[in-house]
């Protein structure tokens, strides 16, 4: 199975050590998004789509490449993110907005992975930011666990 992971971060560089891993673990192409488009897309059996949550969604650029797809058949999509907050279910969860996307453009989602990142933005400025340290090692052998099991499912 040939799987890309595909990812945006732009604040610290927190997702994309989770993106990193991940490719890792699923042996994986990695690409910024700015160089993944459906013609690079088409060649993969699983894809993986990740960012940071800016304002309660993923970035604009991984959202506008995936409205920009066409309907693609037969692959596996899964969606993954670093943020200040965690992601809850039903109330806040901020994964929605890219997951709706990529099942109206005919992927199947299988899966989905969130962990906490270092957030300078706004008023966590003051006290140096919210999650010092994160991602940590634990959270990256979680994501490559996370990964590794999508690989066998
Ligand atoms: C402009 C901006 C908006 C953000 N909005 C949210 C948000 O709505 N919810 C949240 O949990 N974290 C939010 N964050 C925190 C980031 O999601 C978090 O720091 C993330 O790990 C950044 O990933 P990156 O370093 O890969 O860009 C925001 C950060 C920035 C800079």
């Amino acid at each position: 199975m040939k799987a890309l992971v595909v990812y945006v971060s732009v604040h610290h560089g927190n997702t994309e050590k989770v993106a990193r891993a991940m490719a890792d673990a699923l042996d994986a192409c990695l690409l910024p998004v700015e160089q993944a488009d459906a013609g690079v897309l088409e060649e993969y059996d699983l894809i993986g789509f990740g960012s940071g949550i800016y304002f309660g969604r993923h970035h604009r650029s991984l959202l506008n490449l995936v409205d920009g797809l066409p309907v693609l058949r037969n692959k596996k999509a899964f969606v993954f993110s670093s943020s200040g907050l965690r992601k809850v279910r039903f109330v806040h969860d901020f994964h929605r907005p890219l997951k709706e996307k990529l099942r109206r453009k005919g992927l199947t989602v299988i899966g989905e992975f969130s962990c906490r990142g270092l957030d300078t933005f706004g008023a966590t400025r003051i006290v140096g930011g919210i999650n010092r340290g994160r991602p940590d090692e634990e959270d990256l052998r979680r994501s490559q666990d996370f990964a590794g099991n999508l690989a066998t499912s």
